[in-house]
């Protein structure tokens, strides 16, 4: 017998924490909901995921640009909140810019236009 069996103990921690999970599972619901959500202007951090999750898939998670430019408040600074959240709406014909029109409210389209223009956006 060539294997000889080294006493291994292997130290098993079976401690699982409910909190992460429960963390995991929230943040799953929280990212399915978003659609449902997204009508509420006031749900601001379901509306946070939006622009960096959905805006962010073409314009970069962190919003620097992607397919799409850079979304940061120096490069939007041109733009007033009516004409910002006339661009979310109605997109950029001939571009890949999709209008928002037909899945957020106005009232979406301005807190989202405020959120670009705000120095602090992420
Ligand atoms: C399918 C890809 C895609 C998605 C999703 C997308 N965009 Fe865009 N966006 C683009 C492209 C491409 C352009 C550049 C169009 C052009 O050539 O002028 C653009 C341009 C813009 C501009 C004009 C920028 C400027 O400097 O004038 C704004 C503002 C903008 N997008 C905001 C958003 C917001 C807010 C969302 C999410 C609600 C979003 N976009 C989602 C592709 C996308």
């Amino acid at each position: 017998m060539r294997n000889s069996p080294s006493p291994r103990s292997p130290v098993i921690s079976a401690k699982s924490s409910p909190m992460v999970r429960l963390a995991a599972i929230a943040a799953f619901l929280a990212g399915s909901a978003w659609m449902a959500q997204a009508g509420e202007a006031q749900n601001s951090e379901a509306l946070k995921r939006l622009v960096h999750h959905d805006c962010g898939s073409c314009h970069g998670l962190t919003l620097k640009g992607g397919l799409g430019p850079d979304l940061r408040p120096q490069t939007l600074e041109h733009y007033e909140v009516d004409g910002l959240a006339a661009v979310i709406l109605d997109g950029i014909p001939g571009t890949a810019m999709p209008p928002w029109r037909p899945l957020i409210t106005s009232d979406t389209a301005n807190w989202i236009a405020q959120y670009l223009l705000k120095p602090e956006t992420k």
